[in-house]
């Protein structure tokens, strides 16, 4: 394979989805809606490049001050896109998938391990977790990286 340099972490100003819109005669959330979809391709295509991190600009505290209903808008779709993390899903997620890939033959389930679930978590291209602080005097993870915790100190 050639030998190729791929920067490990990107940083993306998502921007022009207004411009983009009225080019078209549009209206501006139709370019926040085709922004958005942009925005998970271009996951895919990190991923597939081999870029570990991207970092998106997708709104300022600046746009705050636009037309309520935009922010409205953009607001929704960021709820559509970015769910609610939860450790319990996170492995469940990997769980179904890994079914999904046994149901087609793809895998057997006795090649299962526990190497294949860390792959489908949302933290595979990460290193290990060594540490999780939690200020506030709760202690207690509250279905954060659950998996992950495993061999980590915890700092209360
Ligand atoms: C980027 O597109 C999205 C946000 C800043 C929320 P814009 O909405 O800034 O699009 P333009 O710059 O008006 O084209
Ligand atoms: C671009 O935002 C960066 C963000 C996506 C937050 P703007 O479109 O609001 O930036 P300006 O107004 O062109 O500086
Ligand atoms: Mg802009």
């Amino acid at each position: 394979m050639a030998e190729v340099n791929v920067p490990q972490h990107v940083g993306i100003i998502m921007d022009g989805n207004g411009r983009w819109a009225k080019k078209r005669g549009l209206p501006r959330s139709f370019g926040h809606k085709q922004g958005a979809a942009v925005f998970k391709k271009t996951i895919n295509w990190a991923r597939e490049l081999g870029v570990k991190c991207v970092t998106f600009y997708a709104f300022s505290t600046e746009n705050w001050k636009r037309p309520a209903d935009e922010v409205e808008g953009i607001m929704n779709l960021l709820r559509q896109y970015i769910k609610n993390y939860g450790g319990r899903d996170e492995i469940t997620r990997a769980a179904r998938e890994l079914a999904r890939e046994a149901a087609s033959g793809e895998i057997s389930p006795d090649g299962i391990t526990e190497d294949s679930i860390e792959k489908l978590l949302y933290t595979a291209e990460m290193p290990p977790l060594d540490m999780i602080i939690r200020p506030s005097g709760e202690q207690r993870l509250s279905n954060f990286l659950i998996w992950q915790a495993a061999y980590a100190e915890f700092v209360f």
